[in-house]
């Protein structure tokens, strides 16, 4: 296996996503090697995770440069250092500019624990209960200037249960991210993804599976 992508992982938190892409390399499912694990926050727990994979490391806290630009410049540069050519944000908590999700066009991906355009933003499983919805799930999406608008890679679908709390929904949406994210950076490493406008086509991906609900289909696991 061949990696055929620098990875650099952008994290604020405990860094479940970050082990899901961590043990899927491993494994060999995903062809990449990640270059760089940054987070702003230093005592994310995900920095624990990077090291015991050998992975190298950056904090650059936010608190510490005047504005949103230099702090986005001083990340880009410890992203360029360690080769980085494809950015996937995984619970990072910082809102980014203009200027670097241009720089980062079309490499940049994020995960959000909502079926967009169905509950942008933060505190989304509180919104989804709130509002009643029967499913929600989680999207994988390149980054644009909006917030949680970028075009759709994949979707999965999860249910919402009568007894769900924010917790109980974040959970069973946390599970479909570890499979989804993974996948995603596999069809991008492997050159599978086209954007013609909003619309992303994956190349060889399964047609859609309505026992799976997620769509494009999954590789299967042993795929390499
Ligand atoms: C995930 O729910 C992700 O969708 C959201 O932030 C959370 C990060 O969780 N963007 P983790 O740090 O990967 O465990």
């Amino acid at each position: 296996m061949t990696a055929r992508r620098t990875l650099g992982v952008l994290i604020s938190g405990g860094g479940t996503n970050l082990q899901a892409i961590l043990d899927r390399v491993a494994d060999g499912f995903l062809p990449c090697r990640v270059g760089l694990v940054l987070s702003n926050d230093p005592t994310a727990g995900g920095l624990e995770r990077a090291r015991r994979a050998r992975v190298t490391t950056a904090v650059v806290p936010h608190g510490e440069f005047g504005s949103r630009e230099t702090f986005e410049q001083a990340i880009t540069a410890r992203l360029e250092e360690a080769g980085v050519d494809l950015v996937a944000l995984a619970g990072f908590m910082r809102l980014l500019s203009p200027w670097f999700v241009r720089r980062w066009s079309g490499r940049l991906v994020n995960i959000h624990p909502a079926l967009l355009p169905a509950f942008p933003g933060t505190h989304v499983q509180r919104q989804a209960l709130a509002y009643g919805a029967r499913f929600s799930g989680c999207t994988v999406h390149f980054v644009d200037e909006g917030t949680d608008t970028g075009p759709i890679i994949v979707q999965a679908v999860v249910p919402v249960l009568p007894d769900d709390s924010e917790e109980s929904l974040a959970q069973r949406i946390l599970a479909e991210e570890h499979r989804i994210y993974p996948q995603a950076l596999r069809w991008i490493a492997e050159d599978r993804v086209r954007l013609d406008g909003r619309r992303v086509t994956i190349a060889h991906a399964a047609a859609f599976d309505s026992r799976t609900v997620v769509n494009p289909a999954l590789d299967p696991p042993d795929a390499r």
